[in-house]
């Protein structure tokens, strides 16, 4: 993903700063410059948060409660958007964003305790760079004394139907070492929730985070477009297109916005929506395949 396709409101989806000056590839004519904001909002540093207010005080509610839970949605729906800034209230929140194996998440908890100034992690590296210089092993071990010793929460994101290893960690997590696990998947079936799926069993211990209704995906669409200055003389017709074929994705939607504020897919002032749709497709089947 280019810094350009970073996303416009809040967390950056995976690199890239979208506060750097988009720069026009050479050779783009000035119908296209004509349309481009001049220094569009980058939604990015904002606490822009759109239309999840019950579901922003449910996150708050479930991370101060201390239980485990696992929450689910779609693609682009806005879990790890969401969850990271309802985990501005629970500093004792160890955040794994890429939860792929025992080697990565163990990793990712050792730079997020030591980045919480735990003692005991902090005696064991001396800065993170020893991190990854550590066995496997060495690694479990340090972390799993560390988090019982306090009264951390772990936060899984992007599980990917996890193996009995990785699952077996987070159980011992959660029942002998009374840490709360956060697991966050696609779905909250075995396909991506694997190994964990079966303690995760009652209702309650489910949130669901569904993709947004047409009206909502229409208001929010034309709320981004807005903060992001995008202007065109199709932009009505744009939008209603977006809405529709991002199917109240919000992650979707996004995207296809930003892809607007792009020379490539601009012509005399119009948004090439069939390109854009063409080229967001590719890119958003690639990243969701598993
Ligand atoms: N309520 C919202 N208000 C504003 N922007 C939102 C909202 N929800 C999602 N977004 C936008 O959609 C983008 C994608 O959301 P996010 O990455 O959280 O999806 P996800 O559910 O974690 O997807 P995945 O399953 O692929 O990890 C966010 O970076 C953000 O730009
Ligand atoms: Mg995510």
């Amino acid at each position: 993903m280019t810094p350009d396709e970073a996303s416009v409101s809040g967390v950056p989806l995976k690199t890239g700063t979208a506060t750097a000056p988009r720069r026009l590839p050479e050779g783009e004519g000035t119908s296209a410059r004509q349309f481009l904001p001049a220094c569009a909002e980058t939604v990015e540093s904002s606490d822009f948060v759109f239309g999840r207010d019950k579901e922003m005080a449910e996150l708050r509610e479930r991370l101060s409660a201390r239980e485990s839970f696992v929450l689910h949605g779609p693609s682009g729906s806005g879990k790890t958007f969401l969850l990271q800034r309802a985990m501005q209230a629970s500093p004792e929140a160890l955040y794994c964003p890429d939860a792929a194996s025992p080697q990565v998440v163990f990793q990712s908890l050792a730079l997020a305790l030591l980045a919480s100034r735990d003692r005991f992690v902090r005696s064991c590296f001396r800065s993170p760079r020893v991190v990854n210089t550590k066995s496997a092993i060495s690694l479990r071990g340090i972390v799993l004394d560390a988090v019982r010793r306090g009264t951390y929460l772990v936060v899984l994101d992007h599980l990917r139907g996890p193996a009995a290893a990785l699952s077996a960690d987070a159980r011992d997590l959660m029942f002998y070492g009374g840490t709360p696990v956060v697991a966050v998947a696609r779905s909250a079936h075995m396909e991506d929730l694997g190994f964990l799926t079966p303690f995760f069993a009652l209702r309650s211990e489910r949130m669901r985070l569904g993709n947004f209704t047409c009206s909502q995906a229409t208001q929010f669409a034309e709320e981004v477009a807005r903060r992001t200055q995008l202007q065109a003389t199709n932009l009505p017709e744009f939008i209603e297109r977006v809405v529709e074929l991002g199917q109240g994705s919000p992650g979707a939607i996004v995207r296809m916005l930003q892809m607007a504020l792009r020379p490539k897919y601009r012509l005399d002032g119009y948004v090439k929506t069939s390109p854009l749709y063409i080229d967001f497709r590719l890119a958003w089947h690639a990243e969701n395949a598993l």
